[in-house]
């Protein structure tokens, strides 16, 4: 399916139609076209919802895979530096796989992303309190966060490329976070090669939100060994160093002089295993990046490099901060798509973010978001070789 050029609602309406009745008539198989946008079920949700995946191929020949179970990302093929497609981030063949447990794999996380200390914090001088499900606790949105939802999806024009638009609504106190939320994400795969996230939301009473993609990355492909010898660089001068919790202090501690500097790019297994408190806390890399940044324009914040296979990663975002996790909790169990076991540091994720803890955190940037405001947040994945 060609796209034209318009952008008014009508085009907009009809190109979604006709991608929808393009998927009727073609019962899922794959569009023989530049750039196409495909359905098939997926499987069945805890709920008895019916789930579909949704395949985006853009002109270059790039896929992307997302299902609207937790909006997540399965599969995102992406060329070497030869040519070959290779499967960059980690996942399953079938929604089963992640009911089944999944460490977030490719997920949309919400409502907060990453950690709130004991799972407990206060808005408008009320105290509310969230499951404890990491240690002592909160962790990525609660026991059914916003990854194990089933999302409304729909195909959509965006410019330059094939677009998903993901819906959810999140009720007032579900998860024990206040306000009735509005979401809305939209991945674009460009033709640039490009996979973007646009998140916006609102709510009807003060809350506090974070959202996140926790897609996990190897540029060899997923399954394929660790990611120690891929490069890394953050634009970060500053992280947020944490306690054996995985709670930052609220600090914002230089990285000069530490294994956390990542401004020059160096091969992630570098100093991984250093003797070094803040990587024992986090077992590895597992740290919140403060990115250097002023406002909330679009900016660089991170870039990978597999030697190996020549693909690079380079990530973008509105966001303030970037955690880098290095995959330090797999061990093997998970056996993903065709059968392959994800070994530790068998990933990165680089999940842009507000710090963790913000709620708790007078001097983080703020996470609160009240009635009459919208959440924003971009992030672009763009994918190129070398
Ligand atoms: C957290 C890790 C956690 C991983 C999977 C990351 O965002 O910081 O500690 O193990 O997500 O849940």
């Amino acid at each position: 399916m060609t796209f034209r050029k318009s952008t008014n609602d009508r085009a907009r309406q009809a190109f979604a139609l006709a991608v929808l009745s393009t998927l009727s008539l073609a019962a899922g198989a794959a569009i023989a076209a530049p750039d196409s946008i495909t359905q098939k079920p997926f499987g069945t949700a805890p709920g008895g919802q019916k789930v579909s995946l949704y395949t985006l191929t853009n002109r270059s020949g790039m896929v992307v895979k997302i299902t609207n179970y937790g909006g997540i990302v399965t599969s995102i093929l992406v060329p070497d530096r030869n040519g070959k497609l290779g499967d960059v981030v980690l996942g399953y063949d079938n929604v089963a796989g992640y009911i089944k447990g999944s460490p977030y794999f490719g997920a949309l996380v919400g409502r907060y992303a990453n950690r709130i200390a004991k799972g407990k914090f206060t808005l408008n001088n009320k105290t509310y309190t969230l499951a404890v499900n990491n240690g002592v606790n909160h962790l990525h949105g609660g026991k059914i966060g916003f990854d194990k939802k089933v999302w409304m999806a729909s195909p959509v024009r965006v410019s330059n490329g094939v677009g998903l638009s993901l819906n959810l609504h999140s009720a007032d106190m579900e998860e024990g976070y206040p306000g009735n939320l509005a979401v809305h994400v939209v991945y674009s795969l460009t033709n640039d090669n490009a996979l973007k996230i646009v998140y916006t939301a609102t709510t009807d009473k003060a809350t506090v939100l974070n959202l996140t993609n926790h897609s996990y990355f190897n540029l060899n492909g997923a399954g394929s060994g660790t990611v120690l010898d891929q490069t890394m660089m953050i634009n970060a001068s500053r992280y947020t160093p944490i306690d054996k919790t995985s709670i930052p202090f609220g600090l914002l501690a230089p990285v000069a002089g530490t294994p956390f500097d990542f401004r020059r790019p160096h091969a992630i297994g570098a100093r991984i295993n250093m003797a070094n408190l803040q990587l024992k806390n986090g077992a590895g890399y597992d740290h919140n990046f403060v990115l250097n940044h002023t406002g909330n324009s679009l900016v660089l914040a991170a870039r990978a490099y597999s030697p190996k296979t020549g693909r690079v990663l380079t990530v973008s975002t509105t966001e303030p901060g970037v955690q880098l996790y290095t995959g330090n909790f797999l061990d093997g169990t998970n056996i993903g798509k065709g059968g392959k076991a994800y070994n530790k540091r068998g990933a990165f994720c680089l999940e842009t973010q507000h710090f963790p803890d913000s709620p708790n955190q007078k001097a983080f940037p703020t996470t609160t978001l009240r009635p009459g405001q919208v959440y924003r947040q971009t992030t672009i994945d763009k994918f190129s070789t070398r």
